[in-house]
């Protein structure tokens, strides 16, 4: 099976969380836009998303998918997306769509959420992907050198914005044995908005695409 299947396959799986009534927290990426377009198909039942990114907001949109302020809504009972690399234990890198901090904000607000991908993001210990860090922009190069002081090699992500006006550094060479540690030790540097590190609120349910199955941990 090809990587876009098993990222479809696990998208379209992830429908079987879904209730009637709910108001549903999307995440952003690829495997979260396979899912938004499963979840058209049900539109109906659904009382409407939270959008942790513009693009997945004009997505949901464009399927005529209600999209509600988060404001407007005291809890979320269900977030559904997809991440960067993922650990058996459900600690995730997420970012590489630049989206990291209003998902981790969707994330904190949901009772469940529900990662989806394909096998190929999950690993042992969490760090190949070189790690997201959004930063407020006049604190780029403080940020950098407090991590290069962490072991980590910053690289700016060129001509990239985020949603919320910030700049977003690619941490390679971090080796994150210790997920929970590591996310409070960086989202400490002054600057940092959001460490792409989700081991604080890990994923409840990881819903991994395979070649001729799925695998769900939980
Ligand atoms: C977006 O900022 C990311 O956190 C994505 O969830 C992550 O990059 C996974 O994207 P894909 O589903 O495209 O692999």
């Amino acid at each position: 099976m090809s990587t876009e299947n098993k990222k479809q396959a696990a998208a379209e799986a992830a429908l079987d969380y879904i209730q009637v009534g709910d108001v549903i927290g999307i995440g952003t990426g690829s495997t979260t836009n396979y899912f938004i377009d499963a979840l058209a198909k049900i539109k109906g039942k659904i009382d409407g998303t939270v959008a942790s990114s513009e693009a997945s907001a004009k997505r949901l949109k464009h399927h005529g998918i209600h999209v509600l302020d988060l404001n407007s809504v005291p809890s979320l009972p269900i977030y559904i997306d997809g991440a960067d690399e993922a650990t058996q234990h459900r600690h995730l890198i997420k970012g590489g769509g630049g989206a990291l901090t209003r998902e981790k904000i969707v994330a904190g607000v949901s009772k469940k959420f529900v990662c989806i991908a394909d096998d190929s993001k999950l690993v042992d210990i969490l760090g190949t992907f070189p790690l997201p860090i959004e930063v407020i922009p006049m604190a780029r190069s403080h940020v950098a050198r407090q991590l290069v002081k962490h072991g980590g090699i910053p690289e700016l992500r060129e001509g990239f914005i985020t949603d919320n006006g910030n700049l977003i550094l690619d941490v390679h060479n971090m080796e994150i044995l210790n997920p929970v540690e590591k996310e409070r030790e960086l989202n400490n540097i002054a600057g940092v908005v959001t460490v792409g590190i989700f081991a604080l609120r890990p994923a409840d349910v990881l819903i991994l695409g395979k070649d001729s199955s799925l695998e769900t941990i939980q």
